[in-house]
Parts: C-alpha cells; structure tokens; sequence
C-alpha cells in the first residue's frame, strides 16, 4: 500500500521520531552511502517558484542513487487541459514517486487518489510538511528535544504556520501563534490538532506575549505564493508583527529564530535578526536535504 505525505498529520509520532534520529544520521555521515533510490525515478511537479525545496530534492535523490526529474505543468499536457487524475494515473506507470509543489491542496488531495505512487506535499495552500520536518530536525539539533519547548510563531498564520500546528501536536511542544484578527492560522486544523495535543496550541494577538520566554521564535513572509493581489492590505496588517530586536528581549536568552525563508528583510524579519546570533535560518535551510531524504527513505520502496 502506498503512503502518501501530504500533511504532517501523515505521519504517526513514532514514524516522526524515526525520521528525526535518521535525519541526524544522514546529516553526520552516517549510512550515507546507501543508494536506496538506485534504479528509481522520482517527479518533481512545481507550479509555484522554488529554491530550496527543488534543490534540496533534486540533491538528495541523486545522493540516494535515484533520478530526479523537474517539470512545470507548461511543459505538460496539464498545460493544455489534460486532467490531473489523468496525469496522475500516466505518470504512476513511470515513475516511483512524486513531490508536487501547487496552490489548492486539493489539488494534492485529488491527484494522490488517482496515482498509485507516493505522492509528497512540497507546498499547498494549506500546508507545507516538508519545511516543517526540517523544522523539527533544526530544533531538536539546537535544544536536544522538542518535548515541552515553547515555539513561537509570530506574523501570518499561513501554510507553515499549520503545518508547524500539527507538529506541534504530536511532539508535544508548545506552540503560541501571534497574529492580527483575520490572520489566523486554519480553524479545522487548529481545531484537530488542539483536540488530541498533550501541549497547548495557542493564539493571541500579542507578539511580545507570544515571544515572551519561547525557546524558538518562527517567522514566515507575510504575503505568500499566490497572495500577491492583497500584498500592500497584508504588510499594513502585519507591520508590527515584525522579530526584531525588541521582540527577542522577551524571549529566553538562548533563544533561536527559525524562518523557512525566502525571508523578506526589513519587513517580516530585520537584518540585525536574520544575521544574528540567534538566527539558525541556514541549518535550518541545510536540514531540508536531510529530513527529505530520510522521508524518501521510508516512502519510496
Ligand atoms: N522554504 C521553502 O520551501 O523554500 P523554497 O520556496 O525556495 O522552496
Ligand atoms: N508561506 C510561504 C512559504 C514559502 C516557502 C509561501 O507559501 O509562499
């Protein structure tokens, strides 16, 4: 039976804990050498623009022996009309697994009913798994753990922010979303998560409460992919949502700032932030390859 990875949720905490320790391992060389993906190929589907999570695949496919193949839906005949079911069903003929980046994640829903191979979420709407697998590794690599830590997340409420919800839940670490009215994250999401998590998942409009003695402090852009017709409404809203300085004083002295980037300085996160020495937002970039890799691992068989 195929696994899909479309949601964190995906996943079960033990299957998450696998991961993590496996990341770690292929981050210090450890069982590097194994090529699980020789002989397999696998898709990678981008309707949006991306840097890390193209490269990311693309290098760790060829790192595990496999074939990586990047297409955009112009030089398909999805381009032309032709249905993604029906793609889904053409291309699980040849290939052995496939990562899509879209806009709808029913995009995603519908086209991993049809195809026969496992299909993997690089970007909806609604989620964004991948990133926050990377997330997990980067802060249990800095704090050695994620039970009982205090992540905050400061700014929109958008894809990673849910994805960051559900990772909360079944790590069991404390998660405080600080957003303005209008901005928060999806209430079905928060409400399923917030339903079975042993840890509080938290929404307030406050930063400097959300950051105030958090272990970790998150951002994201405030104007996603897709978003660009409410861009000047979005950065009105969201200009004191910024992490700066100031909102780092709160926040323990250890503190480390994660942003899944690309980062818009100036306006979500400052310079003297994302240069900083709190900031892990390269190892964090880094770790995409690592926790990726470890997730083919147990998809693609
Ligand atoms: N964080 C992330 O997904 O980056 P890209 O958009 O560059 O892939
Ligand atoms: N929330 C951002 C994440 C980019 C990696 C977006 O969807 O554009």
């Amino acid at each position: 039976m195929k696994r899909d990875f479309l949601a964190v949720s995906d996943l079960t905490p033990d299957e998450i804990g696998r991961l993590l320790q496996r990341a770690g391992e292929l981050k210090a060389g450890r069982g590097s050498g194994q090529c699980p993906l020789i002989g397999k190929s696998i898709g990678l589907l981008f309707e949006k623009p991306s840097t890390r999570t193209r490269l990311s695949f693309e290098v760790g496919v060829y790192q595990m022996g496999g074939n990586s193949i990047t297409m955009n839906p112009s030089e398909l005949q999805l381009g032309r009309g032709e249905t993604m079911p029906d793609t889904a069903r053409t291309i699980s003929r040849y290939l052995d697994g496939i990562m899509i980046r879209t806009f709808s994640h029913s995009t995603l829903v519908q086209f991993a009913a049809a195809a026969s191979i496992p299909v993997i979420n690089g970007l909806s709407d609604l989620h964004h798994p991948c990133q926050a697998l990377a997330d997990l590794v980067t802060i249990t690599e800095k704090k050695g753990k994620l039970k009982g830590l205090k992540v905050a997340f400061v700014g929109d409420g958008n894809n990673v922010c849910n994805s960051l919800i559900e990772a909360a839940s079944i790590m069991e670490f404390d998660f405080v979303i600080a957003c303005p009215e209008g901005f928060e994250p999806d209430a079905d999401i928060l409400e399923k998560a917030r339903a079975s998590a042993k840890s509080e998942i938290v929404v307030l409009r406050d930063p400097k409460e959300a950051a105030g003695m958090a272990d970790a402090v998150y951002t994201d852009v405030w104007v996603s992919m897709g978003q660009e017709g409410q861009a000047d409404e979005k950065k009105k809203r969201l200009g004191d949502y910024q992490i700066n300085s100031r909102l780092l004083a709160c926040s323990k002295k250890d503190v480390i700032v994660l942003h899944c980037l690309p980062a818009h300085r100036g306006e979500e996160i400052t310079d003297e932030v994302m240069d900083g020495p709190h900031s892990v937002v390269f190892d964090q970039a880094e770790n995409r390859l690592h926790a990726q890799k470890a997730l083919l691992e147990m998809l693609i068989r």
